[in-house]
């Protein structure tokens, strides 16, 4: 079965995902909402981060502790290049209660040697990057992952929406306009066929408002349900 997916972004009034000033304690806040069982995360995030990280000790090694009344969610990250090398720290902070790295079949074995030295989970689906659906409904079948949140950006959440695979999209808008032609949006596909305007027109994702809140800092709290989705 494939778990409830929902996409949790800030974005600037003209959709940008970055290069604005974000409430990082609202928007986390706000993730309590759905009772997440795991976070879905982009494996760019943390390569950006990685210069945080301090170097591995030898407790990087250890078994972690499972406390099977731990509530706190599971991480996965795709990662098919192998290039996550931070998993002792990202163990260190507080908000997850385990790890899943996302392999695919041509994840280098070097790199699953590397995970599993350290104890850390890892899903194999796909042939070159990572079937998402697959490694969803594994993340159902082996953890009960019933609720997973993404948190990423417009490359993760364009393949999830364009696969089918998302329910609801949470938006925290911002009052700020970035412009530019650089920064990304939260939905990166591929352009729709512009010749056959009635065909591509079937495939624009449509949705129905669930909620809308003014919350602290004139942030507008929308959230949708997913209407044309093949994933459910
Ligand atoms: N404003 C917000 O709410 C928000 C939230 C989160 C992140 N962000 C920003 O978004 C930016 C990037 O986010 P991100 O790290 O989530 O990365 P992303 O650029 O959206 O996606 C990268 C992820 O997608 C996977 N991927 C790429 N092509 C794939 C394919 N064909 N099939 C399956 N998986 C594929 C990659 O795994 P492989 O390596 O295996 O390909 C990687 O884990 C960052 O700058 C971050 O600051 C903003």
């Amino acid at each position: 079965m494939l778990p409830r997916v929902i996409l949790h972004n800030a974005v600037s009034l003209d959709g940008k995902i970055d290069g604005f000033p974000v409430d990082l304690y609202q928007y986390y806040e706000l993730v309590a909402t759905w009772k997440e069982d795991a976070t879905l995360a982009g494996s760019d995030t943390f390569l950006k981060a990685a210069s945080e990280a301090p170097p591995e000790d030898e407790s990087a090694l250890l078994p972690p502790k499972i406390d099977p009344n731990d509530r706190r969610p599971l991480l996965a990250v795709p990662d098919s290049r192998g290039w996550i090398r931070t998993w002792h720290y990202l163990r260190s902070l507080p908000y997850w209660r385990g790890f899943v790295a996302l392999c695919s079949q041509s994840t280098p074995q070097e790199y699953l040697h590397y995970l599993k030295e350290r104890h850390i989970d890892c899903i194999i689906a796909g042939e070159d990057h990572v079937d998402l659906r697959a490694a969803l409904q594994e993340m159902n079948c082996r953890y009960d992952a019933k609720v997973v949140r993404v948190d990423a950006g417009g490359t993760l959440n364009g393949l999830l929406l364009r696969q089918g695979l998302v329910a609801e999209v949470s938006l925290l808008i911002y009052p700020s306009l970035v412009g530019g032609e650089k920064q990304r949006g939260i939905f990166v596909a591929p352009d729709l066929p512009v010749a056959d305007l009635p065909e591509s027109q079937k495939k624009v994702i449509s949705l129905k408002l669930i909620q809308m809140e003014q919350l602290k800092g004139e942030v507008v709290w929308l959230r949708y349900e997913v209407l044309s989705t093949t994933g459910h």
